[in-house]
């Protein structure tokens, strides 16, 4: 892609949305903090907004009525509330104040602490569009509360769920070194948190340095709202020098509730007659604020000097598709993904999948003026039509002009193109961790494939599921892969476990490869926990024996395996835990009790004998009585 823009959103829907409950972004005050000033768009130019947009944008298009009600009234997730309705006793969800995105430019430099948070999980109304939607949400807001911390810090969260299933929060990213049972991941790592009960998860960063998230990892939760920024400052952190650091994160967005969703992608048939179809996003977030037609017209939209230079950290923290991000006539300076600092280089656009992050720096050295950002929907990933659907998000960014200021609406559908001889998008071939070098040479290798399948049966009376090799992932109820491993004696920790775990053991430690063959259709975002892994081969087709490219490979905890294409991790397994390698997409790793999971998930129990002998608090065990069989 040769220009900073994406391709053209495409307003078709002029939804009447009946409320618009949302705390508009654009209510705060003008703040400060740390020399910088952040302004909020002034109730006033907003109207004028929302009259261009609904004017210019929606003039000779249909009102499509009901959007968001007609997606999930077909299914039911059979809970309270599981198909999506709202109850209107329900308190509203809250949008975090745009200074909330900014980051503290001199943690790095305090003491080491412990920081405690308190985590409260419950369902709310939202609209973070400006349509309303059933939400799962922490304190009440959309993102959570971000996490930042420094690199020798601990790390103590208090996590209530008043959702009426029970949870469990991921700190995506992060090694857990020893202490694999705070990993968050419902079946592998812990039971869950019972409706009403409380947990305290409790760990440092073991070198961890860099952007993150932390989301709930029980069923689809997380697409309905349970997700945060997590950052970790270091003072030593091998990237350039910056005057301010931003949290953006990016999401699709579902005007339906997940498990109603979900629901609809298992359907025999599959929705709209095509089994697979992933469920099609309305529209999408940026720091939890988003546009929808004319429903909408607020813009997450951030004040910051000029002349300056800002660290934008980017986070995918969405369900299904890529976000392209960037911003009108800047370059973007890439130094960080996943944690791992880069060598410096210059994109105009940066495709961030699904649970990915990437650090760019921002030079704010153009005229002085509001610009849009942009994150734009990947829609290749689209496989039917979803009348509506906002396919680019937008925020403002401005800098030396009134904090109330806005870029031009006419550039909303017409993004400016970079100078010519400017970069293009993100390459991730060009991503080459600072000080890298080759990986280790593997000493145990796993061989897998990934593929969609029927489950058996006539075809369109089955499921259609996401399979490892010939096997589907089942969550485990009423206890965990660790939970039931704990004081195993025998060397192969797995035994007792059925295959549908797919769990694979490595008893001593390793330099893991694992070879991946991609034959399905789709991209898939893989992850793995407690580790980062080198990317030291990747190319068309199944694996061959191809050569490799170990020179100076990327180093990451999650990567998109392209359709019909083969990639060759590796990583050092001295980690001791159950840890889950899957899809991202909560289409295809989403557990469902009610149902098979789609089931694209793989574990590795590494140092069984050392993991069989970790000290787990009686009550997380206790909580598997409460937590079996709730759907999530
Ligand atoms: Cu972001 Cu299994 O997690
Ligand atoms: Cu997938």
């Amino acid at each position: 892609m040769s220009s900073s823009g994406t391709s053209s959103p495409e307003h078709k829907t002029a939804h009447d949305a009946s409320e618009h409950n949302r705390d508009a972004s654009g209510s705060a005050p003008t703040r400060s903090r740390r020399g910088l000033v952040l302004g909020i768009a002034a109730a006033a130019a907003i109207v004028v907004l929302a009259l261009a947009l609904g004017l210019g944008l929606g003039l000779g298009l249909k009102h499509k009525h009901g959007q968001s009600s007609s997606s999930n009234s077909s299914a039911s997730a059979g809970t309270s509330g599981g198909d999506g309705s709202i109850p209107s006793s329900l308190a509203v969800v809250g949008t975090p104040e745009a200074s909330a995105a900014l980051l503290s430019m001199d943690i790095a430099n305090a003491a080491p602490t412990t920081r405690n948070y308190d985590f409260v999980v419950e369902e709310r109304r939202g609209a973070p569009d400006g349509v309303e939607k059933l939400m799962l949400v922490v304190n009440g807001q959309f993102p959570g509360p971000t996490i930042e911390a420094n690199a020798d810090d601990r790390i103590v969260v208090n996590v209530t769920n008043k959702l009426p299933n029970s949870t469990a929060i991921h700190w995506h990213g992060l090694f857990q070194r020893n202490t694999n049972f705070y990993d968050g991941t419902l079946a592998i790592t812990q039971c869950g948190i019972p409706p009403g009960e409380s947990m305290i998860y409790n760990f440092t960063f073991d070198g961890y340095v860099g952007s993150t998230w932390w989301h709930a990892h029980a069923g689809t939760q997380y697409t309905d709202g349970i997700t945060g920024a997590l950052i970790v400052h270091a003072k030593n952190e091998s990237v350039p020098a910056y005057n301010g650091d931003l949290a953006i994160q990016m999401a699709d967005l579902y005007h339906g509730f997940s498990p109603a969703l979900l629901n609809l992608y298992f359907t025999p048939g599959g929705i709209e007659g095509t089994p697979g179809n992933e469920p099609v996003p309305d529209g999408g977030t940026i720091n939890g604020v988003g546009q929808y037609g004319a429903s909408n017209s607020s813009f997450f939209n951030v004040t910051l000097e000029a002349n300056k230079t800002y660290r934008l950290r980017l986070i995918n923290s969405g369900s299904f598709v890529a976000m392209l991000f960037s911003v009108d006539d800047h370059v973007l300076t890439v130094i960080e993904a996943d944690g791992t600092p880069v060598t410096p280089f210059d994109v105009a656009s940066v495709s961030v999948a699904v649970a990915q992050r990437y650090s760019v720096l921002l030079h704010t050295n153009a005229s002085a003026g509001a610009y849009w950002m942009r994150a734009g929907l990947d829609q290749d990933a689209f496989t039917y039509d979803n009348p509506g659907v906002q396919t680019e998000v937008r925020g403002i960014l401005r800098y030396g002009v009134a904090n109330d200021t806005i870029p031009d609406v006419v550039l909303l559908d017409n993004p400016p193109n970079l100078p010519s001889g400017s970069p293009g998008d993100l390459d991730t071939d060009d991503l080459v961790p600072v000080g890298g070098g080759p990986a280790p040479d593997a000493t145990f290798s796993v061989y897998f494939t990934i593929s969609m399948q029927y489950t058996g049966g006539p075809n369109y009376l089955s499921q259609f599921l996401s399979f490892i090799n010939s096997t589907s992932w089942e969550p485990l109820q009423g206890t965990s892969s660790l939970f039931s491993h704990l004081g195993n004696k025998t060397a192969d920790g797995s035994a007792t476990l059925a295959d549908s775990q797919l769990v694979t053991t490595i008893d001593e430690e390793h330099v893991v490869e694992f070879i991946i063959d991609n034959l399905d259709d789709g991209d898939h975002p893989f992850h793995l926990h407690g580790h980062k892994f080198w990317i030291v081969g990747t190319g068309a087709g199944r694996y061959q024996h191809q050569a490799l490219d170990n020179k100076a490979p990327m180093l990451r905890d999650t990567l998109v395996i392209p359709a019909y294409t083969y990639t060759i991790l590796r990583f050092v397994a001295d980690n001791p835990g159950f840890w889950a390698f899957h899809c991202h997409i909560q289409w295809h790793m989403g557990a469902h009790w009610s149902m098979q999971a789609a089931g694209l998930l793989f574990q590795i129990n590494v140092l069984p004998s050392e993991s069989a002998k970790f000290a787990i608090p009686q009550y997380m065990l206790d909580q598997c009585a409460k937590a079996g069989n709730q759907q999530p």
